[in-house]
């Protein structure tokens, strides 16, 4: 497996990251220092799925942002939530270098009090990074996308895995 540093970060690669490594408690909210795990208590309102890095998988995370909100009465987020899932999952699916094997993108959702958080993890070196895109790009808008969408979002790096963790957060239901 070989290692390479980016940024600061040592990023494993090629062959995706363990379990462990990528377990939900990297979706835990709150502070932490670089590469510590926290790990979120049982709850009932978090799901989460592993996805392949392929176009299909924004498809399957919006499919378990739908069912899953109307199953827990927050269908009203659906459709925000949902083209906040289309956004951070294409930039994870784009970040993955291709050959990656194992584990390379897990996708949650966790209705928290102050809100619905939507996280994505992915194994890609680099990091989002807004762009500025001039009036007639056809690219560089996802993350402004998000921005306008979520009440928060952010990222911060995975050093244990090699990757990061997008994150956006909406407001919850009246
Ligand atoms: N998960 C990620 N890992 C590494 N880099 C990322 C990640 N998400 C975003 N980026 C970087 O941030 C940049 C801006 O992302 P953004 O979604 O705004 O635009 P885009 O993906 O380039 O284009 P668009 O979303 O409009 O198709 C990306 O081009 C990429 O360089
Ligand atoms: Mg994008």
């Amino acid at each position: 497996m070989g290692r390479q540093a980016n940024a600061g970060i040592t990023q494993t690669r090629p062959g995706g990251a363990t379990r462990e490594q990528a377990a939900p408690g990297f979706f835990a909210p709150g502070p932490r220092p670089p590469g510590s795990l926290h790990v979120v208590a049982a709850d009932s309102r978090y799901a989460s799925a592993e996805l392949d890095p392929r176009p299909a998988a924004a498809a399957r995370a919006r499919r378990l942002t739908c069912q899953t909100l109307t199953r827990w009465d927050m269908a009203s987020l659906t459709e925000d939530a949902e083209i906040i899932a289309t956004e951070i999952v294409t930039n994870a699916i784009n970040a993955v270098p291709p050959g990656t094997t194992g584990l390379a993108i897990v996708y949650a959702i966790h209705a928290t009090p102050p809100g619905l958080r939507i996280y994505t993890w992915d194994i890609g070196p680099g990091h989002p990074a807004p762009a500025d895109p001039a009036p007639d790009a056809v690219s560089g808008r996802g993350l402004a996308i998000v921005n306008a969408l979520a009440e928060r979002w952010g990222w911060w790096p995975t050093p244990a895995s090699g990757g990061n963790v997008t994150w956006a957060q909406l407001p919850a239901p009246a």
